[in-house]
């Protein structure tokens, strides 16, 4: 993990993330906005990207804050934001900082991490400390959208550290480079939770030429219970744990999604 203005995990690829097939055609966005259109807003994405999901939002009506560390994820949005429209950008604002200690002197009805962004803490110090802090800026009544996977165990157990594993379709940049991109887990910290991955993107471009750009990142692992108890110290209650965007109960397939909808314990 990174401090602002620091090393930024999301660097090399920031420009590459809208066109990954598996992030583009992921089933989650209608899910999130929603969640906000129920809510009525404002909402606070918290590790907003690129905007994936908060431009969607913004286009249904409503207010908006998107926070992340990375200043070349957050630059993507802004680009993207230019193609919308007045009232779609006047909805949003886009905030540089850290989940784990910000202060943006507004209270919100809904706060989401969608698509995993929580996983980045490697601590329960830093994971306290960013609950903590959505906590402060949820309105009363508010509610908390936390999106993490289910950790598979048979996948815990493989140890072919290093392999790189092509599932994906190719895909094309609008300047005519081609990317494979390729994923491995490096190593495991099984005492800390902790899978240290990369995401490893082979590009050609136009003229032939090949260029290898990797995220490396370490992603901690959390469990339904260890979750539930994190929350519990937080002062959240949770109130729906489902399994995938569709809203499919947890325990209904496996090993799917850990989406929390949580609303505050106390205030
Ligand atoms: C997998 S992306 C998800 C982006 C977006 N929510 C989406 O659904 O496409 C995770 C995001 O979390 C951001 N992030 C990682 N650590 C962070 C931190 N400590 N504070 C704020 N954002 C962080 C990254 O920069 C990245 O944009």
């Amino acid at each position: 993990m990174t401090e602002k203005g620091s090393y930024d995990e999301y660097m090399a690829i920031a420009e590459l993330y809208d066109y990954v097939v598996p992030y583009r055609e992921r089933a989650d966005v209608g899910f999130f906005v929603q969640a906000a259109r129920e809510s009525g807003g404002p909402v606070l994405e918290v590790g907003c990207g690129t905007g994936r999901v908060l431009i969607p939002t913004a286009r249904a009506g409503i207010e908006i804050t998107g926070l992340d560390l990375s200043p070349h994820m957050l630059a993507v949005c802004r680009e993207r934001l230019q193609a919308e429209t007045k009232e779609v950008q006047t909805r949003v604002r886009l905030v540089e900082g850290d989940m784990r200690q910000f202060e943006l002197a507004q209270t919100f009805q809904l706060v989401t991490l969608p698509f995993r962004p929580f996983q980045h803490l490697t601590t329960v110090e830093e994971q306290m400390a960013c609950l903590g802090c959505i906590h402060r800026h949820l309105a009363k009544g508010g509610k908390l959208i936390l999106d993490i996977f289910n950790p598979k165990l048979e996948t815990l157990v493989e140890k072919d550290f290093g392999k790189e594993i092509a599932e994906e379709p190719e895909f094309s940049l609008p300047d005519g480079r081609r990317v494979i991109r390729r994923h491995s887990v490096v190593s495991r910290d099984v005492a800390n939770q902790i899978n240290n991955v990369e995401l490893v993107h082979y590009v050609t471009f136009p003229d032939g030429r090949k260029e290898r750009l990797v995220q490396a990142f370490p992603m901690r692992y959390l469990f339904k219970f260890e979750a539930e108890h994190l929350l519990a110290r937080a002062g959240f209650t949770v109130e729906q744990l489902y399994a995938d965007y569709d809203k499919s109960p947890y325990g209904s397939k496996y090993p799917g999604e850990l989406i929390f909808v949580a609303g505050k314990s106390m205030d």
